[in-house]
């Protein structure tokens, strides 16, 4: 069995390699991100098992391969990846929802903190008017008492719920947006849910913990931000993709709402001209809403054991899309 990586984000894979060599497994790690199509290709063509990080994984890319039994997906999301074209070939999209939720819901509440409490903006403001041998906090008012505050929840799944069940004791009302959940689990979370639109027009804070599809593609844009509070936040660890960052950028300007704090890009990474760069009331973090040391090495235990669940012939923990079995080694496609 061959195990191929396209692209990693740790250091190197020693440990993998180390663990596979033992259970007599090839292991063949690259670092593909940016590569053309046909060295992708050249590299996972023999793969029975295809571990991807960001390299975007194409219909023409699968059509290529002899024998991929299973892909495995470094991470949460599964943007990059063709799912029809797994499921005309055949094989499923491993996923790995479980590994970070705890991670990205302490950073969309340390966001939502640093929002409301201007901790980044006024520490600009102490450098400016030290600099200037004055003791002036104008620029950094007005901040509002959270306790009290509606706090809005788009998206109730595993990370959403995580930061409500986290900041019950705050005092917050909530604003839960969530048309998919089921009402087992509402009631289960003791929460009521509403609309988007009334998320927008009277939460404080709104923080977002969609996946990105079709319906929350630019689900923040002039239309949803011109709802808003001008004294309103918005924090979003999801998916670049939610927002309309030039809408964003434009409102964040004409002070049309109060600040952004923003973990995720559309293009990542973001490029020197990204919109909200020069912004004093962005608060931006480089898509590490996941890392934590602890989730960096449960993520690689778990793909560890997904590799291990495919040479026993046994579907993923998590398939992302319609084939739910994995096939045998010895059955090859061509
Ligand atoms: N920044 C990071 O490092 C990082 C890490 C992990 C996950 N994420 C992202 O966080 C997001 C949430 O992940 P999760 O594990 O909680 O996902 P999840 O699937 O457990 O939950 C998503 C929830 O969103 C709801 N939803 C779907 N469409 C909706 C809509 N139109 N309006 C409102 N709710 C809607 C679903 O019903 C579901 O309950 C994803 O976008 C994921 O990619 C980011």
């Amino acid at each position: 069995m061959k195990v191929v990586v396209t692209d990693y984000i740790e250091p190197d894979l020693e440990w993998e390699a180390g663990k596979l060599a033992e259970w007599g497994v090839e292991f063949a790690p690259h670092q593909l991100k940016f590569a053309p199509h046909e060295d992708v290709a050249a590299a996972t063509s023999d793969a029975d098992v295809v571990v991807v990080n960001m390299v975007p994984i194409t219909r023409q890319l699968v059509e290529t391969w002899a024998r991929c039994r299973t892909v495995i997906r470094h991470g949460v999301g599964y943007d990059n990846v063709d799912l029809k074209a797994l499921d005309d070939a055949g094989i499923p999209l491993c996923y790995i929802p479980d590994y970070c939720v705890e991670e990205v819901a302490e950073q969309a509440i340390a966001l939502i903190f640093a929002s409301a409490r201007r901790v980044v903006s006024t520490r600009k403001v102490l450098d400016e008017s030290s600099a200037a041998g004055r003791w002036d906090f104008k620029d950094a008012i007005p901040i509002f008492r959270m306790a009290g505050q509606k706090l809005g929840i788009i998206g109730c799944g595993r990370i959403g719920s995580r930061v409500y069940e986290k900041l019950k004791s705050f005092g917050f009302k909530f604003l839960v947006c969530d048309p998919y959940l089921s009402d087992e689990r509402r009631l289960e979370l003791g929460i009521e849910t509403v609309d988007k639109e009334t998320v927008f027009r009277e939460a404080d804070l709104i923080t977002i913990h969609t996946p990105l599809t079709p319906e929350t593609r630019h689900m923040v844009n002039r239309g949803t931000l011109a709802l808003m509070k001008p004294t309103a936040y918005i924090v979003n660890t999801a998916r670049g993709g939610m927002v309309d960052v030039e809408a964003l950028a434009d409102a964040l300007q004409q002070r049309r709402i109060a600040g952004a704090a923003v973990d995720v890009y559309e293009t990542e990474p973001p490029t020197a001209d990204y919109p909200l760069f020069g912004e004093r009331n962005a608060i931006l973090t480089p898509h590490l809403a996941w890392y934590s040391e602890n989730a960096g090495m449960r993520i690689r235990e778990i793909i560890l054991l997904e590799i291990e669940r495919a040479m026993n012939g046994l579907p993923p923990r998590y398939i992302a899309n319609s084939v739910k079995s994995v096939r045998k080694t010895a059955e090859v496609r061509r």
